[in-house]
């Protein structure tokens, strides 16, 4: 028996500490560039420009794992010069970004498609992965053309392929066929712009993320934002499904 009821009901809602891995759907850009009557263009610019300076924010914060969802398997039935914009503006992120990244010790992974890429920006991503392959400090996944359900259907082609029998297939062995292979399940999962929607982001891995919408919009998303995100994670208490 406890001798202070009030105290141990308390204790259930301890600081859990920093999540390990967050994951973020970086929506809105489109929302901010209408509001101050810019082309659309400028919203995605101005979102790869809060990328770069959100990373060092969550590797500090002691995150080990940072996905971030820039471009969507649906993102393509978009107006064709916007896709081309977005494209332009990855291939010159990635190479301007990559040098001081390894630098920080920060290892870049991409999640997605790479068949639908141009060249241009395959070479760039490959090289930046390889680059960072062996570094140790924050894990970077950039998902470019990524879809969760298209990571589920190839994680079944690849097992298929690979002859495994129907025996050996489980959850584990689906984890290791999928894009995030060497990355642990979500911890974390915030999305910006307000919609309280997944958009095929991560289907998997979000299993049992703890979920925070903002109302800001993603160029606008750092700083005292990132702060209240965390504090609101250290609120929550995660059960996954147990009775605690
Ligand atoms: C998110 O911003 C970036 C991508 C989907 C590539 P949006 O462009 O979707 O912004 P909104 O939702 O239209 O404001
Ligand atoms: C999700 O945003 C995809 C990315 C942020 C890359 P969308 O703008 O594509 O999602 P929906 O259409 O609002 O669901
Ligand atoms: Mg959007």
């Amino acid at each position: 028996m406890t001798a202070n009821p009030e105290a141990s009901k308390c204790s259930k809602n301890a600081n859990k500490g920093v999540p390990i891995h967050v994951a973020i759907i970086m929506d809105g850009n489109g929302r901010w560039a209408e509001s101050r009557c810019l082309d659309v263009s400028e919203g995605h610019l101005a979102g790869f420009q809060n990328l770069q300076r959100v990373v060092s924010d969550f590797a500090q914060r002691g995150v080990r794992y940072l996905t971030m969802y820039a471009f969507s398997t649906e993102n393509w039935d978009r107006p064709e010069s916007e896709v081309n914009g977005i494209l332009e503006l990855a291939i010159a992120v990635i190479a301007h970004e990559t040098q001081q990244l390894n630098e920080n010790g920060v290892r870049i992974k991409h999640l997605g498609r790479v068949d639908r890429l141009s060249p241009e920006l395959r070479d760039e991503l490959e090289q930046a992965v390889e680059m960072t392959a062996n570094n140790t400090g924050l894990t970077l996944g950039i998902a470019f053309d990524y879809g969760g359900r298209a990571e589920i259907a190839n994680a079944a082609r690849k097992m298929i392929k690979d002859g495994l029998l129907a025996s050996e297939i489980d959850e584990k062995k689906f984890s290791e066929y999928l894009y995030t292979s060497d990355m642990p399940d979500v911890d974390l999962l915030i999305r910006t712009g307000g919609d309280f929607r997944i958009s095929n982001f991560l289907l998997w891995q979000t299993a049992y993320s703890e979920f925070y919408s903002s109302e800001i919009l993603w160029p606008d998303f750092y700083g005292e934002h990132i702060k209240e995100a965390f504090e609101s994670f250290n609120e929550r208490q995660r059960r996954f499904g147990k009775r605690l």
